[in-house]
């Protein structure tokens, strides 16, 4: 367990209890890694934080904060790269009760993002003073390794379609390179319908018309930013769940970061990272848990007496935990 820093120590400790009450044992192994830890530590990756993951194989983390426009470089990318959790799977579903602007449209699509490179490669250098250039790293070897990743999921859960998101009409070599994998194991999945779209149209689109998505596979950007947008469809950040996942390794987080603007205050919503530890659940093989966690935080929408003031609602981060443990 990596709480993390912001609102991270306060939605874990919600997941914490309610996986508790699943009746799963789970033995916490709690590792601290805070932006402010990383500063003392010059940006370094705090070792303890390797050593458990490597030797756990498996995290439920929290947000970490990251300086913007300066400091060091982000901690979780680093992470991503160093445990090599190349796939970031986010899905994003309406959820049952809630209301939004898009409460009647059947929202359920999973994104696919590369997590280890593109312009995370965090490669930037002032050429001159006032001009400044970042370098955009895109490989076969990555490309490949998250299409398969995803056709493969798309597979065994029965889902029907993907949609690769690209810019390759302007960045014809990198992007080129990405969708050229995607359409060689696209060949591999006959039964899998494939499409592409310019990430500007899938951008419009999604707000337009999202029912017609199911499995979305993009580079690194892109992944980042849309899942953001599809956050925003269905009842903003406190809703989405996500998993890293690697060859040997598996770190469950949430999309959103650490909110400073709500830290400490006890209003944070846990819904995203209790979904991600349903899909931690799953990862693990306890079906039947993550399957009675899912259901009871679905009945806590649908009463919607007990939501979090992001969605709508007047409860604490700890008043909804105990409306989802009541229900389970
Ligand atoms: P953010 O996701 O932390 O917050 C964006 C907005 O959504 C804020 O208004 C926040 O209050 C709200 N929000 C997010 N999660 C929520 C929740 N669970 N319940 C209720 N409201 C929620 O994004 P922001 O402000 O751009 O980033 C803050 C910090 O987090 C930055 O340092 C950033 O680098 C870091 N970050 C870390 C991530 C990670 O550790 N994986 C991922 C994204 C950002």
């Amino acid at each position: 367990m990596v709480p993390g820093d912001g609102i991270g120590p306060e939605v874990a400790e919600a997941t914490v209890r309610a996986l508790a009450a699943t009746g799963v044992e789970i033995e916490w192994e709690r590792v601290e890694l805070t932006g402010e830890l990383i500063v003392a530590s010059h940006g370094e990756l705090p070792p303890w934080v390797i050593e458990s993951l490597e030797r756990t194989k498996l995290g439920l983390k929290g947000p970490v904060t990251t300086p913007i426009a300066g400091g060091y470089q982000s901690v979780n990318v680093v992470l991503r790269k160093r445990l090599d959790l190349f796939a970031n799977v986010r899905p994003v579903r309406n959820m049952p009760g809630l209301k939004t602007r898009y409460q009647d449209v059947p929202i359920d699509m999973v994104i696919f993002r590369e997590n280890t490179e593109d312009l995370y490669a965090g490669l930037e250098h002032e050429v001159v003073k006032d001009v400044v250039t970042s370098l955009k790293v895109i490989t076969r070897f990555a490309s490949e390794r998250i299409a398969r990743y995803a056709f493969h999921y798309t597979r065994a859960a029965g889902r029907r379609k993907i949609t690769a998101v690209h810019k390759a009409n302007i960045m014809k070599l990198s992007d080129g390179m990405f969708l050229r994998c995607c359409r060689e194991v696209a060949r591999e999945y006959p039964e899998i319908e494939y499409k592409e779209l310019i990430v500007d149209n899938a951008s419009m689109q999604l707000v337009m018309r999202p029912e017609q998505f199911d499995v979305l596979l993009m580079p690194n950007l892109y992944g980042d930013i849309v899942s953001d947008l599809a956050a925003g469809l269905v009842g903003g950040l406190g809703m989405v769940p996500g998993a890293n996942m690697g060859e040997k390794h598996a770190v469950f987080e949430a999309v959103h970061g650490s909110a400073p603007d709500i830290a400490g205050r006890g209003i944070a919503n846990p819904t995203a990272l209790m979904l991600s530890s349903v899909m931690m659940l799953e990862h693990l093989g306890e079906r039947a848990a993550a399957e009675r966690l899912q259901r009871a935080i679905e009945a806590v929408y649908t009463e919607g007496t007990r939501l979090t003031r992001d969605v709508g609602g007047q409860a604490s981060t700890s008043q909804f935990t105990d409306a989802v443990i009541a229900k389970l």
